[in-house]
């Protein structure tokens, strides 16, 4: 409605305005007006009028895929549940025949699985329904569901003395939901590193150990150090939290049988060092982080080879009698074995200071290093069998499962969920997306920095001069449709020249992505929608607080009644419905800029161009001192939290 009348408005001071155009150039003047440039090279009346987002990728409907997410396997090894979060199902498969043998709706996009003991019960992290639900494995109906934590990815089953327990890690509230089974409730819910996505508990059931993909945000300009959070399932209280250093995304965690041993896999990286270096040595490269349950030091271990690196690790198991680690290469598409002896001898015969040197030595791997297993598309979460004797590997964007015989490593079929989806051009953009063949010696993927389309939290070095003096924050591809230009400085003006040659000159070192894989990647990236945020309700109500925080950002007088100038108000460069303009200003942060969208804002810490804002709050409290960003001089402690409550449901 609002549309029609603005079309109508439009086109009626349109005809007015072809009068008005010769003898005042009344809207040459309205556009530098509203518009604060300079000049008008830029500066279209679409900047600011007609913007709807109902008529971009991410607002359209798209096609659901059957892409394996957690694995679980029966105790008795005859049966393997799939969950597949992209059709709010979970999938049950006959280990034997290696065929689908029921699918059950479970809504709210199912994505980690576990089992109880004995095989009765599975338990299901729904993702989007930010609830744990359970499944009778008879009937494989729901009995049971449970609010928990925002966004559970992984789940933990535990025996303690005090009861069966279950770990979850909710991956946007950044902390960990501990409930008891019977009754199904939540005990505790403690607080996590940023972004916990894995669980495993130690074999004696005293501990769970949780891996976190993102950099802890006080750590992103020093040295960027993810954390491995330990708590007491029994409590549900925080034990120890170890920190890894140099290294973040961990999607998966396992404990070693027969040793005091917690294995998560991690991407070791040099943000802070001049990209450019990806030609004479690595920018980024896939390690294992050995820590001891006992004393809690880790210690990292590599996973690549001098010439030949297995990007974007993933899931990881160990077979029952601790000898050997598979460990998932989501962009290598490929399976790592590690021999566990081997790696124990090595670790024994070493000083502290090779121990500590170890993850940086590109020739070490082979050591320990027994096999690489060849996969379909996308590797990510891996179950073995509870005997040891089959592995299978989630090929996420075929939409299979691969069986292998984990002894002689040879594949021996697969359960086919789906088609795999080669006639979606998103799903195939996806593929380019996460795939490290691309870059020179398979470093990394689009994925590597931005884990599921987001951010990886860091501020990289794209510059070609020193070491750490041009960091750029990371930027989310989520929502990003429409929003051109791209680029903090806005010099790309499509998302084809930003993936394209852009990314070959600066990022690849080898040949562009061909023309074909460039369009599928750039519908792949148009379709992501804005990330999920806590406080954004589905309805869009507001909370009082939000409702003050919404008046502030609108506003055009300050509560004394002073006013605003025009180019200082909040909306006149971040507009509705996209919260930008597109064009680029000097908000005292140190150059031009361009006005960056507001869509998910609140999941993307840190903030400004190069990522010195650890919060929302900071960018007033500190980034603002002469009120060039907005004018918030007047603000008080509530009204700024108001603001930023508000900023958060965008
Ligand atoms: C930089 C942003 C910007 C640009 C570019 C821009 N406008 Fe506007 N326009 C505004 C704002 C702000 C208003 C005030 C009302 C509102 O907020 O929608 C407005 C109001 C209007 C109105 C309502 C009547 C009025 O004058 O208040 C019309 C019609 C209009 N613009 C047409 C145009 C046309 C035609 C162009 C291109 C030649 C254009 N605008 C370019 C920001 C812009
Ligand atoms: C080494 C980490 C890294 C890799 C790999 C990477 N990006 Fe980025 N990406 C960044 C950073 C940092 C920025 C912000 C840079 C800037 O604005 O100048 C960015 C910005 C972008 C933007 C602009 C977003 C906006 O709102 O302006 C797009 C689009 C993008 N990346 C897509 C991709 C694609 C597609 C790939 C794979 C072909 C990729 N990126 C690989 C780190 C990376
Ligand atoms: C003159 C135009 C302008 C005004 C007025 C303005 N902004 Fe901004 N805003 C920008 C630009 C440009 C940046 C990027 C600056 C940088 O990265 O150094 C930015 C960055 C931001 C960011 C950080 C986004 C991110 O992803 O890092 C937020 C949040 C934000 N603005 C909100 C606001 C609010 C709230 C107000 C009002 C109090 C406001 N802005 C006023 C232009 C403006």
């Amino acid at each position: 409605m609002k549309k029609r009348v603005l079309v109508i408005l439009l086109v009626l001071t349109g005809l007015a305005g072809v009068a008005l155009w010769l003898r005042q150039n009344y809207w040459t003047d309205h556009m530098l007006r509203m518009s604060h440039q300079k000049n008008l090279a830029k500066v279209t009346c679409f900047n600011c009028h007609l913007v709807s987002t109902d008529r971009l990728r991410w607002a359209q409907p798209r096609p659901h895929h059957d892409a394996p997410a957690g694995l679980a396997v029966s105790p008795d090894g005859k049966k393997i549940y799939i969950a597949l979060d992209d059709r709010d199902e979970v999938a049950e498969a006959d280990t034997a025949s290696r065929q689908v043998l029921r699918r059950a709706k479970v809504a709210g996009r199912p994505f980690g699985l576990a089992l109880d003991a004995a095989g009765k019960n599975l338990f299901v992290t729904c993702r989007d329904g930010d609830r744990l639900a359970v499944l009778d494995t008879q009937t494989l109906s729901e009995t049971g569901s449970v609010p928990v934590g925002m966004a559970p990815v992984a789940v933990a089953f535990c025996r303690t003395a005090a009861g069966d327990r279950l770990v979850v890690a909710n991956s946007m509230s950044d902390d960990i939901s501990v409930l008891s089974v019977s009754p199904l409730q939540e005990l505790g819910r403690p607080s996590a590193g940023r972004d916990p996505f894995a669980v495993a508990i130690t074999p004696d059931g005293t501990r769970a150990f949780i891996a976190n993909r993102l950099v802890s945000l006080a750590t992103g300009h020093t040295i960027p150090a993810s954390e491995i959070t330990e708590i007491d399932p029994m409590t549900a209280r925080t034990a120890r939290r170890e920190t890894l250093d140099s290294a973040h995304q961990s999607e998966g965690i396992c404990a070693v049988p027969s040793r005091p041993w917690m294995l998560a896999p991690l991407v070791k990286v040099r943000n802070l060092v001049p990209i450019t270096q990806v030609a004479n040595g690595w920018v980024m490269s896939s390690g294992l982080a050995v820590t001891d349950i006992k004393t809690g030091n880790v210690i990292q271990m590599p996973l690549d080879e001098a010439n030949n690196y297995f990007a974007d690790p993933s899931g990881i198991v160990v077979d029952p009698a601790g000898r050997r680690a598979f460990v998932a290469s989501g962009g290598g598409d490929v399976v790592t074995v590690v021999d566990l002896e081997r790696l124990a001898g090595w670790l024994e015969k070493a000083d502290p200071a090779a121990k500590r040197e170890a993850v940086y030595d590109m020739s070490l791997a082979p050591e320990y290093v027994t096999a690489r297993i060849p996969t379909e598309r996308n590797p990510k979460q891996l179950a073995l069998s509870p005997d040891g004797g089959t592995l299978f590997v989630a090929e996420r964007l075929a939409d299979s499962i691969l069986v292998v015989d984990a002894k002689s490593v040879a594949a021996q079929g697969r359960i086919v969920l789906g088609d795999g989806g080669l006639n979606d051009p998103i799903r195939r953009g996806e593929k380019v997306f996460t795939k490290a063949g691309f870059t020179f010696q398979n470093q990394f993927s689009c994925r590597s920095c931005h884990p599921d389309g987001h951010v990886d939290g860091l501020s990289y070095d794209f510059d070609t001069s020193g070491i750490g003096d041009n960091l750029l924050d990371n930027r989310s591809l989520m929502g990003v449709a429409g929003t051109e230009p791209f680029k903090w400085n806005g010099k790309n003006p499509t998302l084809e020249v930003q993936c394209g040659p852009r990314f070959a000159r600066v990022l690849m070192r080898t040949d562009p992505i061909p023309q074909k894989e460039l369009l599928d990647l750039t519908t792949y990236i148009k379709s992501l929608p804005p990330h999920r945020v806590a406080t954004r309700s589905a309805d869009g109500t507001l909370t009082p607080s939000q409702e003050r925080g919404k008046a502030i950002f609108f506003a055009t007088k300050t509560p004394g009644g002073q006013e605003i100038p025009h180019e200082r108000r909040c909306s006149t460069c971040h507009r509705p419905p996209l919260y930008s303009v597109r064009l680029s200003f000097d908000v005292g942060t140190g150059g031009m800029f361009d006005t960056p969208h507001l869509l998910g804002v609140a999941a993307s810490a840190p903030y400004l161009h190069d990522g010195r804002a650890q919060s929302l709050e900071e960018l007033w409290t500190i980034y603002n001192p002469n009120d060039q960003h907005g004018v918030s001089s007047y603000m008080n402690k509530i009204q700024l939290n108001d603001l930023v409550d508000y900023l958060k449901t965008l």
